[in-house]
């Protein structure tokens, strides 16, 4: 069963490696970076000094959780992407503070995070029920509807969540594909709270994704030594290096991998030869930065209204309550 899992799980890195790899400009999707040293990598990424967006949502929600609540009165909570569920737990908190029982229920693409997560909280919160969806966000919401499609619960309030700028990590078309999937699951009355990362100054923004220790560099190349791992790719990881830009045009940062010499890679398993010239980088994620404007017109085209925006102290970061219409 596990080998069976391992495999197919393989064949979509295989195939968006290939694809990525022939492009012109060459990319790789981000969501790659998540295996289990970058699954680390980035918890540790949360603690860099540089790294702002966690320690400003963790401080908007300590503060307004129980405002929050009392705007949005669930007795569900539904997060996409739940990690370990840390700053969840204000609203758990704040939610349980409200009325004695909530639902949680979890989408993330790690089983064995799903599973720590769910019995963390289920030990911890007497109150709250916990049911967990593995996959992908678009699977774990079909899955999520299916199972919430039980009649005579109108009366029921649900508050989805999609905390930490994640949203950031998707193109303006598939944000809004995906948040009219977030939609769909929801009934009129329900509410999505938003958190985004704030347009700001150029220096705070490179530094936030270039940090001085380099933490965010071996995130990055960490996407070629999986390569190396699990398609028996060649990379000599040290002949790539790390490179962070704000592209203000298009209101992101941009993270690359810079060939340092003219080289060509085998990847054993595809198989396939990349060559590449001097200078010549692997586009690897994009972080989209919002206004409040850029806010409120995705979530008007995804069928959500604007309600509510909690900001931090700087300003840095936001998070949005959507109400559905
Ligand atoms: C997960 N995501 C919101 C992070 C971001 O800020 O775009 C991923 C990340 N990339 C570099 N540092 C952190």
């Amino acid at each position: 069963m596990r080998g069976a899992l391992c495999e197919s799980a393989a064949m979509p890195f295989a195939d968006d490696v290939r694809a990525g790899l022939t492009a012109l400009p060459k990319t790789l999707p981000s969501r790659y970076f998540y295996d289990q040293l970058g699954s680390a990598i980035f918890e540790a990424i949360t603690l860099l000094p540089e790294y702002y967006l966690t320690r400003a949502e963790t401080e908007i929600l300590t503060a307004h959780a129980d405002e929050i609540i009392a705007n949005a009165q669930p007795s569900r909570l539904i997060e996409l992407g739940s990690g370990s569920a840390q700053k969840t737990r204000y609203l758990i908190e704040a939610g349980l503070r409200r009325q004695p029982n909530l639902d949680y229920s979890s989408i993330d693409i790690s089983q064995t995070v799903l599973a720590a997560t769910a019995n963390a909280l289920r030990a911890q919160y007497a109150g709250l029920t916990v049911n967990s969806y593995q996959g992908e966000y678009y699977d774990g919401l079909r899955a999520l509807a299916q199972a919430n499609s039980r009649p005579g619960e109108t009366g029921h309030r649900a508050l989805a969540l999609f905390l930490g700028s994640n949203i950031g990590n998707f193109d303006p078309p598939e944000a809004l594909r995906l948040l009219r999937a977030i939609r769909d699951v929801l009934r009129p009355g329900d509410a999505l709270l938003l958190g985004a990362d704030l347009k700001k100054n150029r220096a705070t923004l490179e530094a936030a994704y270039d940090d001085a220790i380099g933490l965010t560099a071996a995130f990055n190349l960490n996407i070629l030594a999986r390569i190396n791992r699990e398609l028996r790719g060649r990379f000599d990881v040290r002949s790539f290096r790390h490179r962070a830009v704000y592209n203000e045009e298009h209101g992101r940062v941009e993270m690359h991998l810079v060939s340092t010499t003219d080289q060509v890679v085998a990847i054993d398993t595809l198989p396939l030869h990349v060559s590449f010239s001097e200078g010549e980088s692997i586009h690897t994620e994009s972080s989209y930065k919002f206004s409040r404007d850029d806010v409120e017109h995705l979530a008007r085209n995804a069928g959500f209204e604007l309600q509510y925006v909690w900001s931090d102290a700087e300003q840095r970061f936001a998070c949005h309550l959507l109400r559905c219409v």
